[in-house]
């Protein structure tokens, strides 16, 4: 009898993960999760020193460079803040907007942003409905490229923002962060999470400094694989739960424009999920109310919570203009520009 020994098994290896090329220009900000926390603090300490700096001084920091803004979605806070942080460096702005542009002829994303490279533009702003379209256009023109909120995917700056006005209650004065710093803190985030890229992007850095992110919502807006996004995520589906252990509070407009079919019975969701003045004065009576807007008055929280004193809604707005001069200066100076 002929005894062969068995074929020894291959041992099948995953193939190599080649390293992301992106980001392919240092001042891109395209995700969150690019920056590191070193970056992090150099962009609220520059949010700090820009805001605080004679504007005559302050205008010479970017005088006459080139920044276009490209929107294909509207926008009131993010575009305007952005342009006014651009200008307030003495940079020249240009917008080009979907509605009013060759975009309505057909012009491609990687046309327009050529086409934009061409004309001067030395940083591109964009916000799009398509969520990874910033990297498309950073691969095509290779010009620092500004997520500026990407379909239901991410809004880094929005993030930056939050942070900053999170820190300003929590810790005032602190602008140098770290893994700890949010340590013991709860922020939970409330409402239509599934379509929201301002949740994602808080949901990417706010654990990395050591926060503990609740996300609370009803099943259609809250799939239990949110949990997935990172450590330090849970979710409680029992608002006043969630508020009880809470410091922050963000509430989330539910996104009409991206439901797609999906049947919410809006009574039924206020009455579980709507930030009231009675339920915060009795379960989170000294939390920081947050929401990167537009608010929905009557919606997701009242009116009287919107302007209320635990409300930093308009604060969220103002640190918008600092940390998108900090995030700009960055994009276009080599100094600004540290992965
Ligand atoms: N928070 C935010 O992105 O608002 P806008 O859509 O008005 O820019």
């Amino acid at each position: 009898m002929n005894a062969t020994a068995a074929p020894a098994r291959r041992q099948l290896q995953p193939p190599p993960v080649a390293p992301s090329p992106f980001p392919y220009n240092p001042g891109s900000l395209l995700s969150v999760q690019d920056l590191s926390l070193d970056t992090v603090s150099h962009l609220l300490t520059r949010a700090s020193a820009l805001e605080a700096m004679d504007p005559i001084e302050r205008a010479r920091i970017l005088a006459k460079r080139r920044v276009a803004l490209l929107f294909y979605e509207s926008s009131t806070r993010t575009r305007t803040s952005f342009e006014l942080a651009a200008k307030a460096l003495g940079a020249d702005t240009t917008l080009v907007s979907s509605l009013s542009s060759s975009i309505e002829k057909g012009e491609t994303l990687k046309d327009t942003g050529l086409t934009l490279h061409s004309l001067g533009a030395e940083a591109i702003i964009l916000r799009h409905k398509a969520s990874g379209a910033p990297w498309v256009l950073e691969q095509f023109t290779r010009l620092p490229v500004l997520n500026a909120g990407d379909g239901m995917h991410e809004h880094p700056t929005q993030s930056l923002l939050d942070l900053r006005t999170i820190l300003q209650h929590l810790l005032p004065g602190l602008t140098t962060v770290s893994a700890d710093t949010l340590s013991g803190v709860t922020v939970s985030i409330v409402g239509d999470i599934f379509h929201s890229r301002v949740a994602r992007s808080n949901m990417f850095l706010l654990p990395r400094l050591g926060a503990k992110v609740v996300l609370c919502g009803p099943r259609e807006l809250l799939p239990e694989i949110a949990t997935t996004a990172g450590p330090g995520i849970t979710i409680e589906r029992d608002f006043e739960a969630a508020l009880r252990q809470s410091q922050v509070v963000m509430m989330l407009r539910i996104q009409a424009e991206r439901l797609a079919g999906l049947q919410l019975d809006l009574e039924t969701y206020k009455a579980s999920y709507q930030l009231t003045g009675q339920r915060l004065a009795t379960l989170a009576p000294s939390a920081v109310v947050m929401h990167p807007g537009p608010i929905i008055r009557g919606l997701e929280l009242t009116a009287g919570v919107a302007d209320g004193p635990q409300s930093a809604i308009l604060e969220q707005v103002r640190n918008g203009v600092a940390i998108r001069m900090a995030v700009v200066e960055r994009a276009l100076t080599a100094h600004g520009a540290r992965a």
